[in-house]
């Protein structure tokens, strides 16, 4: 909420149908925001909006079309209004292997989680140098920090991210945009439901989006949790390579 006005401020989600994204959406809509869903599932974001009526609204798109994702961005300023705060939740995950290495399917995970992220960047980017103020959170993941044996293809994207928000960060501080890396451990969503290997610390979508609300309001470059997951991830990047890849080593799968 804008306390000199009282009016609502705008947050704009991509991956809102579904885990983070849909349970950040549900918590800003709680803390005064008014918010401009998006994902490709029109029904799921309309199931969302009619949870908070009249303060979730719901605009599919798919990120991985550059043109859409910039009419969107502009149908929402239109309707809503500027958005003060655009978080990137979109983003998928698949196993990769050595053995089955699989190309195609690294392009479709880049495709979707670096590109997308990219149109989604550049769409509210303009608006927001042209207007001097903006916030902007990028999800990534401490999978991106190291690779780690099957989240090749995943970490690759993440690692491209994380790259991308630090090259970034200083240019948007610039032009009065604060720009938020946001890198979770393990979260249940329909995303992780498929992994069938231990998750240590595995948090809910709920105490995720407590976690990022919390840490946008900071307004630091990196909001990082669960913090177990976090020490654990950053001590074994620390770690010189003989050390670290005698560790990853150990998650081998017998096959
Ligand atoms: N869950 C975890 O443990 C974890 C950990 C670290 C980082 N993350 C990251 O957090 C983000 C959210 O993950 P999640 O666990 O919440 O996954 P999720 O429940 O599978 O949600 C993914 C969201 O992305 C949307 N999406 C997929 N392809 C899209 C496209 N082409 N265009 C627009 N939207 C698209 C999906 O909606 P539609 O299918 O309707 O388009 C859905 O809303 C991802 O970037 C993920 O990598 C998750």
């Amino acid at each position: 909420m804008d306390r000199q006005t009282g009016t609502r401020k705008i947050a704009w989600l991509t991956g809102a149908s579904s885990g983070i994204g849909r349970a950040v959406a549900l918590k800003l809509a709680d803390n005064g925001w008014q918010v401009a869903a998006s994902a490709r599932s029109a029904d799921k974001l309309s199931t969302l909006a009619a949870e908070r009526p009249g303060l979730i609204h719901a605009y599919p798109v798919d990120v991985t079309d550059g043109q859409g994702v910039k009419n969107a961005v502009k149908t929402i300023e239109q309707t809503l209004g500027p958005i003060d705060l655009a978080l990137f939740s979109a983003g998928s995950y698949k196993r990769e292997s050595a053995r089955e290495f699989d190309a195609e399917a690294l392009a479709e995970m880049a495709n979707l989680n670096v590109t997308g992220t990219g149109n989604s960047l550049q769409a509210v980017m303009e608006p927001m140098i042209a207007r001097q103020a903006g916030q902007i959170a990028v999800i990534a993941s401490v999978a991106g920090y190291l690779g780690l044996p099957g989240g090749g293809f995943y970490g690759a994207t993440k690692a491209a991210l994380i790259n991308l928000c630090e090259a970034l960060r200083p240019q948007l501080e610039r032009e009065g945009v604060t720009l938020q890396l946001i890198s979770p451990g393990f979260v249940d969503t329909p995303l992780t439901k498929k992994n069938d290997f231990p998750m240590p610390f595995l948090i809910s979508q709920e105490k995720a989006a407590d976690a990022i609300v919390a840490g946008l309001s900071s307004r630091r470059f990196e909001i990082v949790f669960p913090w177990q997951m976090a020490v654990l991830m950053k001590l074994l990047q620390a770690l010189p390579y003989a050390l670290s890849l005698a560790m990853t080593r150990r998650m081998l799968r017998k096959q």
